[in-house]
Protein backbone atom coordinates (compact mmCIF):
# COMPACT_ATOMS: atom_id res chain seq x y z
CA UNK A 1 0.00 0.00 0.00
CA UNK A 2 1.18 3.81 -1.05
CA UNK A 3 2.79 5.38 2.64
CA UNK A 4 -0.14 8.24 1.94
CA UNK A 5 -3.17 5.54 1.76
CA UNK A 6 -1.22 4.29 5.16
CA UNK A 7 -1.05 7.32 7.16
CA UNK A 8 -4.67 8.40 6.38
CA UNK A 9 -5.50 4.85 7.69
CA UNK A 10 -3.87 5.33 10.48
CA UNK A 11 -5.20 8.49 11.40
CA UNK A 12 -8.86 7.50 10.81
CA UNK A 13 -8.22 4.67 13.64
CA UNK A 14 -7.41 7.00 15.70
CA UNK A 15 -10.54 9.38 15.06
CA UNK A 16 -12.77 6.51 14.93
CA UNK A 17 -11.44 5.51 18.62
CA UNK A 18 -11.34 9.02 20.17
CA UNK A 19 -14.73 9.89 18.46
CA UNK A 20 -16.40 10.84 21.57
CA UNK A 21 -13.34 10.86 23.43
CA UNK A 22 -10.86 13.91 24.35
CA UNK A 23 -8.26 14.44 21.48
CA UNK A 24 -5.93 15.71 23.54
CA UNK A 25 -2.84 13.85 24.77
CA UNK A 26 -4.28 13.13 27.75
CA UNK A 27 -6.51 15.64 29.84
CA UNK A 28 -7.41 15.40 33.97
CA UNK A 29 -10.77 13.80 34.97
CA UNK A 30 -12.63 15.35 37.61
CA UNK A 31 -16.62 15.90 37.78
CA UNK A 32 -18.21 18.91 38.08
CA UNK A 33 -20.21 17.82 41.55
CA UNK A 34 -16.15 18.06 43.04
CA UNK A 35 -15.87 21.49 42.36
CA UNK A 36 -18.00 22.58 45.32
CA UNK A 37 -15.52 20.79 47.78
CA UNK A 38 -12.59 23.20 45.95
CA UNK A 39 -14.74 26.04 46.59
CA UNK A 40 -14.46 25.21 50.10
CA UNK A 41 -11.22 25.33 49.87
CA UNK A 42 -10.98 28.95 48.44
CA UNK A 43 -13.86 30.11 50.63
CA UNK A 44 -12.01 29.27 53.99
CA UNK A 45 -8.38 30.92 52.00
CA UNK A 46 -6.75 27.91 53.04
CA UNK A 47 -4.51 28.01 49.59
CA UNK A 48 -1.20 27.40 51.11
CA UNK A 49 -1.51 25.50 54.10
CA UNK A 50 -4.41 23.51 55.18
CA UNK A 51 -5.95 20.06 55.99
CA UNK A 52 -5.64 18.81 52.26
CA UNK A 53 -2.12 18.20 51.62
CA UNK A 54 -2.36 15.47 54.94
CA UNK A 55 -5.37 13.93 52.89
CA UNK A 56 -3.84 13.56 50.06
CA UNK A 57 -0.35 12.29 51.43
CA UNK A 58 -3.00 9.72 53.60
CA UNK A 59 -4.45 8.72 50.43
CA UNK A 60 -1.33 8.23 48.55
CA UNK A 61 -0.02 5.95 51.52
CA UNK A 62 -3.49 3.84 51.28
CA UNK A 63 -2.53 3.74 47.44
CA UNK A 64 0.93 3.10 46.84
CA UNK A 65 1.69 1.36 50.63
CA UNK A 66 4.88 3.52 50.67
CA UNK A 67 5.28 4.14 54.20
CA UNK A 68 6.13 7.94 53.90
CA UNK A 69 4.55 9.63 51.26
CA UNK A 70 5.95 13.46 50.61
CA UNK A 71 3.79 15.82 48.47
CA UNK A 72 5.86 18.66 46.61
CA UNK A 73 4.92 21.53 44.39
CA UNK A 74 5.98 19.50 40.98
CA UNK A 75 7.58 15.83 40.31
CA UNK A 76 10.86 17.74 38.86
CA UNK A 77 11.28 18.89 42.48
CA UNK A 78 10.38 15.22 44.11
CA UNK A 79 13.43 14.32 41.94
CA UNK A 80 15.43 17.23 42.86
CA UNK A 81 15.06 16.26 46.36
CA UNK A 82 15.39 12.64 46.10
CA UNK A 83 18.85 13.48 44.89
CA UNK A 84 19.59 15.64 47.66
CA UNK A 85 18.45 13.04 50.29
CA UNK A 86 21.65 10.67 48.86
CA UNK A 87 23.46 12.78 48.82
CA UNK A 88 24.64 13.83 45.56
CA UNK A 89 27.36 15.92 45.12
CA UNK A 90 30.03 16.67 42.26
CA UNK A 91 32.30 13.64 42.56
CA UNK A 92 29.41 11.41 41.76
CA UNK A 93 27.78 10.28 38.20
CA UNK A 94 24.21 9.24 38.03
CA UNK A 95 23.11 6.83 35.80
CA UNK A 96 19.95 7.95 33.61
CA UNK A 97 18.61 5.85 30.20
CA UNK A 98 18.80 8.06 27.96
CA UNK A 99 14.67 7.84 27.07
CA UNK A 100 14.02 9.91 30.02
CA UNK A 101 11.98 12.93 31.06
CA UNK A 102 14.91 16.09 31.33
CA UNK A 103 14.32 16.65 35.12
CA UNK A 104 16.38 13.76 35.41
CA UNK A 105 19.38 15.23 33.73
CA UNK A 106 18.77 18.99 35.36
CA UNK A 107 18.02 17.51 38.79
CA UNK A 108 21.68 15.93 38.64
CA UNK A 109 22.99 18.61 37.28
CA UNK A 110 21.34 21.19 40.19
CA UNK A 111 23.44 18.66 42.40
CA UNK A 112 26.54 19.59 40.52
CA UNK A 113 27.03 15.09 39.90
CA UNK A 114 27.30 13.76 36.44
CA UNK A 115 24.50 12.26 34.13
CA UNK A 116 25.89 9.10 32.77
CA UNK A 117 23.63 7.93 29.79
CA UNK A 118 22.27 3.89 29.49
CA UNK A 119 20.37 2.09 26.85
CA UNK A 120 16.94 0.74 27.10
CA UNK A 121 15.20 -2.36 26.01
CA UNK A 122 12.33 -3.16 23.34
CA UNK A 123 9.61 -4.06 25.58
CA UNK A 124 9.15 -2.05 28.44
CA UNK A 125 11.24 0.57 26.99
CA UNK A 126 13.09 0.66 30.48
CA UNK A 127 17.04 0.22 31.23
CA UNK A 128 18.42 -2.82 29.50
CA UNK A 129 19.91 -5.14 32.34
CA UNK A 130 21.89 -7.68 30.30
CA UNK A 131 23.55 -5.01 28.57
CA UNK A 132 24.13 -1.70 31.45
CA UNK A 133 25.50 -5.16 33.14
CA UNK A 134 28.08 -6.01 30.72
CA UNK A 135 28.82 -2.37 30.51
CA UNK A 136 29.35 -1.93 34.58
CA UNK A 137 30.85 -4.96 34.61
CA UNK A 138 33.34 -3.17 31.87
CA UNK A 139 34.08 0.02 33.06
CA UNK A 140 33.44 -0.05 36.76
CA UNK A 141 35.22 -1.66 39.69
CA UNK A 142 33.73 -1.83 43.23
CA UNK A 143 35.89 -0.46 45.75
CA UNK A 144 35.18 0.14 49.80
CA UNK A 145 31.49 -0.77 48.59
CA UNK A 146 31.10 2.01 46.07
CA UNK A 147 30.96 1.57 42.00
CA UNK A 148 34.27 3.91 40.47
CA UNK A 149 34.27 4.24 36.66
CA UNK A 150 37.59 3.20 36.17
CA UNK A 151 37.47 5.61 33.20
CA UNK A 152 36.58 8.91 34.81
CA UNK A 153 37.48 8.12 38.36
CA UNK A 154 34.06 9.24 40.19
CA UNK A 155 31.42 7.27 42.10
CA UNK A 156 28.82 5.66 39.50
CA UNK A 157 26.09 6.54 42.90
CA UNK A 158 22.62 5.88 41.87
CA UNK A 159 20.60 4.90 38.81
CA UNK A 160 17.44 7.08 38.27
CA UNK A 161 14.81 4.74 36.52
CA UNK A 162 11.94 5.22 34.65
CA UNK A 163 8.86 3.61 33.98
CA UNK A 164 7.90 4.77 30.53
CA UNK A 165 4.29 5.89 30.09
CA UNK A 166 3.45 3.93 33.08
CA UNK A 167 5.00 0.64 32.63
CA UNK A 168 6.87 -1.28 34.50
CA UNK A 169 10.72 -1.20 33.99
CA UNK A 170 12.36 -4.88 34.96
CA UNK A 171 12.11 -4.03 38.53
CA UNK A 172 13.61 -7.93 39.23
CA UNK A 173 16.80 -7.47 37.48
CA UNK A 174 17.44 -3.77 38.46
CA UNK A 175 16.92 -4.60 41.80
CA UNK A 176 19.96 -7.34 41.48
CA UNK A 177 21.93 -5.04 39.47
CA UNK A 178 21.83 -2.49 42.25
CA UNK A 179 22.77 -4.95 44.60
CA UNK A 180 25.82 -6.37 42.31
CA UNK A 181 26.79 -2.61 41.67
CA UNK A 182 26.10 -0.93 44.90
CA UNK A 183 23.88 1.59 43.38
CA UNK A 184 21.11 3.54 45.03
CA UNK A 185 17.98 3.11 43.15
CA UNK A 186 15.48 6.17 42.46
CA UNK A 187 12.80 5.08 40.72
CA UNK A 188 10.72 7.87 38.89
CA UNK A 189 7.20 6.79 39.05
CA UNK A 190 6.13 10.34 37.31
CA UNK A 191 3.77 8.43 35.03
CA UNK A 192 2.78 5.23 36.94
CA UNK A 193 0.50 6.33 39.39
CA UNK A 194 -1.47 2.83 39.48
CA UNK A 195 1.12 0.58 38.00
CA UNK A 196 2.09 -2.45 39.61
CA UNK A 197 4.81 -4.80 39.80
CA UNK A 198 4.08 -8.09 41.41
CA UNK A 199 1.49 -6.36 43.12
CA UNK A 200 3.58 -3.89 44.39
CA UNK A 201 3.02 -0.06 43.52
CA UNK A 202 5.92 0.98 41.41
CA UNK A 203 8.06 3.82 43.05
CA UNK A 204 8.34 1.80 46.37
CA UNK A 205 10.97 -0.60 45.20
CA UNK A 206 13.76 2.04 45.46
CA UNK A 207 15.40 4.06 48.34
CA UNK A 208 13.14 6.46 46.88
CA UNK A 209 10.36 6.97 44.27
CA UNK A 210 8.49 9.89 42.81
CA UNK A 211 5.26 10.84 41.37
CA UNK A 212 3.77 13.72 39.06
CA UNK A 213 0.66 14.94 39.14
CA UNK A 214 1.13 17.62 36.04
CA UNK A 215 -1.66 18.67 33.91
CA UNK A 216 -1.32 15.51 31.72
CA UNK A 217 -0.75 13.00 34.24
CA UNK A 218 -3.93 10.03 35.48
CA UNK A 219 -3.81 11.89 38.17
CA UNK A 220 -2.99 16.37 38.08
CA UNK A 221 -2.92 18.74 40.76
CA UNK A 222 -2.05 21.43 37.98
CA UNK A 223 1.72 21.12 39.10
CA UNK A 224 2.32 18.41 42.02
CA UNK A 225 4.47 15.70 42.61
CA UNK A 226 5.30 13.22 45.51
CA UNK A 227 8.44 11.63 47.36
CA UNK A 228 7.57 8.15 48.50
CA UNK A 229 9.96 6.46 51.00
CA UNK A 230 9.95 3.84 53.44
CA UNK A 231 12.93 5.55 55.32
CA UNK A 232 11.61 7.79 58.49
CA UNK A 233 15.11 9.36 58.42
CA UNK A 234 15.17 10.43 54.55
CA UNK A 235 10.91 11.42 54.74
CA UNK A 236 12.12 13.87 58.16
CA UNK A 237 14.31 15.16 56.07
CA UNK A 238 12.43 15.41 52.83
CA UNK A 239 10.11 17.66 54.80
CA UNK A 240 12.61 20.02 55.86
CA UNK A 241 14.13 20.81 52.73
CA UNK A 242 10.98 21.46 50.63
CA UNK A 243 9.75 23.83 53.80
CA UNK A 244 13.31 25.81 52.87
CA UNK A 245 14.70 24.24 55.71
CA UNK A 246 12.59 25.81 58.23
CA UNK A 247 13.44 24.97 61.88
CA UNK A 248 9.65 23.23 63.07
CA UNK A 249 8.49 25.83 65.02
CA UNK A 250 4.99 27.65 66.48
CA UNK A 251 5.97 31.09 65.10
CA UNK A 252 9.42 31.66 65.34
CA UNK A 253 11.15 31.62 60.81
CA UNK A 254 14.58 30.29 61.45
CA UNK A 255 16.67 28.32 58.70
CA UNK A 256 19.96 26.16 59.39
CA UNK A 257 20.73 24.85 55.86
CA UNK A 258 19.89 25.37 52.06
CA UNK A 259 16.70 24.51 51.73
CA UNK A 260 14.02 24.70 48.97
CA UNK A 261 10.55 26.33 48.47
CA UNK A 262 9.04 23.20 47.56
CA UNK A 263 5.69 22.38 48.86
CA UNK A 264 2.72 21.21 47.66
CA UNK A 265 -0.14 24.43 48.44
CA UNK A 266 -3.06 23.32 49.84
CA UNK A 267 -5.43 23.88 47.07
CA UNK A 268 -3.55 21.84 44.62
CA UNK A 269 -3.97 18.71 47.16
CA UNK A 270 -7.85 19.24 48.09
CA UNK A 271 -8.23 18.86 43.65
CA UNK A 272 -5.69 15.63 44.07
CA UNK A 273 -7.62 14.65 46.73
CA UNK A 274 -10.87 14.53 44.96
CA UNK A 275 -9.48 12.70 42.01
CA UNK A 276 -8.03 10.11 43.43
CA UNK A 277 -11.55 9.10 44.51
CA UNK A 278 -11.83 8.36 40.95
CA UNK A 279 -8.88 6.60 40.17
CA UNK A 280 -10.00 3.25 39.48
CA UNK A 281 -12.57 4.05 37.61
CA UNK A 282 -10.20 6.11 35.55
CA UNK A 283 -8.02 2.80 35.09
CA UNK A 284 -10.12 1.04 34.18
CA UNK A 285 -11.55 3.27 31.68
CA UNK A 286 -8.12 3.57 30.51
CA UNK A 287 -7.76 -0.13 29.97
CA UNK A 288 -10.89 -0.35 27.77
CA UNK A 289 -9.25 2.34 25.54
CA UNK A 290 -6.55 0.37 25.37
CA UNK A 291 -8.00 -2.76 23.92
CA UNK A 292 -9.81 -0.42 21.13
CA UNK A 293 -7.05 0.81 19.64
CA UNK A 294 -5.23 -2.73 19.86
CA UNK A 295 -8.20 -3.86 18.24
CA UNK A 296 -7.75 -0.93 15.66
CA UNK A 297 -4.31 -1.25 15.01
CA UNK A 298 -4.17 -5.08 14.66
CA UNK A 299 -5.18 -5.06 11.08
CA UNK A 300 -1.94 -2.84 10.62
CA UNK A 301 1.00 -5.58 9.94
CA UNK A 302 3.64 -2.06 10.22
CA UNK A 303 2.13 -1.21 13.79
CA UNK A 304 2.33 -2.93 17.18
CA UNK A 305 0.63 -1.31 20.66
CA UNK A 306 2.28 -1.36 23.78
CA UNK A 307 1.16 -3.77 26.04
CA UNK A 308 1.94 -4.04 29.90
CA UNK A 309 5.14 -6.19 30.37
CA UNK A 310 5.08 -9.32 32.62
CA UNK A 311 4.40 -9.86 36.21
CA UNK A 312 3.02 -6.17 36.00
CA UNK A 313 -0.17 -4.14 36.05
CA UNK A 314 0.27 -0.84 34.09
CA UNK A 315 -1.77 1.93 34.61
CA UNK A 316 -1.38 2.46 30.45
CA UNK A 317 -1.01 6.81 30.94
CA UNK A 318 0.16 7.04 27.36
CA UNK A 319 -1.10 4.30 24.99
CA UNK A 320 1.62 3.54 22.58
CA UNK A 321 2.14 2.90 18.99
CA UNK A 322 5.49 0.77 17.88
CA UNK A 323 5.85 0.93 14.32
CA UNK A 324 8.45 -1.18 12.52
CA UNK A 325 11.85 -0.44 11.03
CA UNK A 326 10.30 -0.51 7.39
CA UNK A 327 7.94 1.97 8.10
CA UNK A 328 9.65 4.49 10.67
CA UNK A 329 9.90 7.41 7.87
CA UNK A 330 6.01 7.33 7.97
CA UNK A 331 6.01 8.31 11.25
CA UNK A 332 6.22 12.42 11.58
CA UNK A 333 3.85 12.38 8.28
CA UNK A 334 1.58 10.39 10.90
CA UNK A 335 2.08 13.07 13.47
CA UNK A 336 1.63 15.50 10.96
CA UNK A 337 -2.05 14.32 9.26
CA UNK A 338 -2.95 14.06 13.03
CA UNK A 339 -1.95 17.56 13.88
CA UNK A 340 -4.12 18.69 10.93
CA UNK A 341 -6.98 17.01 12.30
CA UNK A 342 -6.52 18.43 15.82
CA UNK A 343 -5.69 14.91 17.20
CA UNK A 344 -3.10 15.77 19.46
CA UNK A 345 -0.51 12.47 19.41
CA UNK A 346 3.40 13.13 20.51
CA UNK A 347 6.85 11.41 19.62
CA UNK A 348 8.74 10.48 22.95
CA UNK A 349 11.54 13.21 24.22
CA UNK A 350 14.67 13.38 21.61
CA UNK A 351 17.01 11.34 23.46
CA UNK A 352 18.96 12.98 26.52
CA UNK A 353 22.52 11.88 25.10
CA UNK A 354 21.58 13.75 21.78
CA UNK A 355 20.99 17.37 23.03
CA UNK A 356 23.61 19.91 22.71
CA UNK A 357 24.46 20.73 26.01
CA UNK A 358 24.07 17.17 26.95
CA UNK A 359 26.17 15.55 24.29
CA UNK A 360 29.83 15.49 26.49
CA UNK A 361 28.47 13.43 28.68
CA UNK A 362 29.64 9.85 29.20
CA UNK A 363 27.17 7.16 27.62
CA UNK A 364 27.40 3.59 26.82
CA UNK A 365 26.33 1.99 23.67
CA UNK A 366 22.76 3.26 23.23
CA UNK A 367 21.93 1.77 19.75
CA UNK A 368 18.39 0.37 21.15
CA UNK A 369 17.15 3.25 22.00
CA UNK A 370 18.40 5.34 18.86
CA UNK A 371 16.54 1.96 16.96
CA UNK A 372 13.54 2.37 18.85
CA UNK A 373 13.24 6.15 19.35
CA UNK A 374 11.99 7.10 15.35
CA UNK A 375 9.19 4.82 15.71
CA UNK A 376 7.11 6.17 18.54
CA UNK A 377 3.79 7.17 19.15
CA UNK A 378 1.53 8.54 21.81
CA UNK A 379 -1.62 8.70 21.13
CA UNK A 380 -4.54 10.57 23.43
CA UNK A 381 -5.55 8.83 26.02
CA UNK A 382 -7.74 10.35 28.57
CA UNK A 383 -10.39 8.21 29.76
CA UNK A 384 -13.64 10.79 29.17
CA UNK A 385 -16.62 8.72 29.41
CA UNK A 386 -16.91 8.79 33.40
CA UNK A 387 -18.80 11.32 34.46
C1 LIG B 1 9.05 10.68 33.53
C2 LIG B 1 8.84 12.02 34.15
N1 LIG B 1 9.65 12.40 35.14
C3 LIG B 1 9.50 13.58 35.74
C4 LIG B 1 8.50 14.43 35.37
C5 LIG B 1 8.44 15.75 36.03
O1 LIG B 1 7.23 16.02 36.60
P1 LIG B 1 6.65 17.52 36.70
O2 LIG B 1 6.18 17.92 35.35
O3 LIG B 1 5.55 17.36 37.69
O4 LIG B 1 7.75 18.37 37.19
C6 LIG B 1 7.62 14.08 34.35
C7 LIG B 1 6.55 14.98 33.93
O5 LIG B 1 6.26 15.24 32.81
C8 LIG B 1 7.80 12.83 33.72
O6 LIG B 1 6.98 12.43 32.72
Amino acid sequence: MKNKILINAVVNSILKVVKNLSKELHEPFLPKKEFKFINKTLHNKKFMIGPFVKKFEDKLIKLTKSKYVITTNTGSSALHISLKLIDVKNNDEILIPTLHYISSVNSTIYCGATPHFVDIEKNSLGVDCLKLDNYLEKISIIKKNKCINKRTGKIIKAIIILHTFGHSADIQNILKLCKKYKLILIEDAAEAIGSFYKNRHLGTFGKIGILSFNGNKTISTAGGGAILTGDKTLAKRARYLISNSKIPHIWKYSYDQIGYNYRMPNLNAAVGFLQLKYLKKILIEKRKLYKKYKKHFSKFNFIEIMDQPKFSKSNFWLQTLILNEKKQNIRDLILKKSYENKIMLRPAWELLHTLNHLKKFPKMNLDNAIKIHKRIINLPSSSYKIR
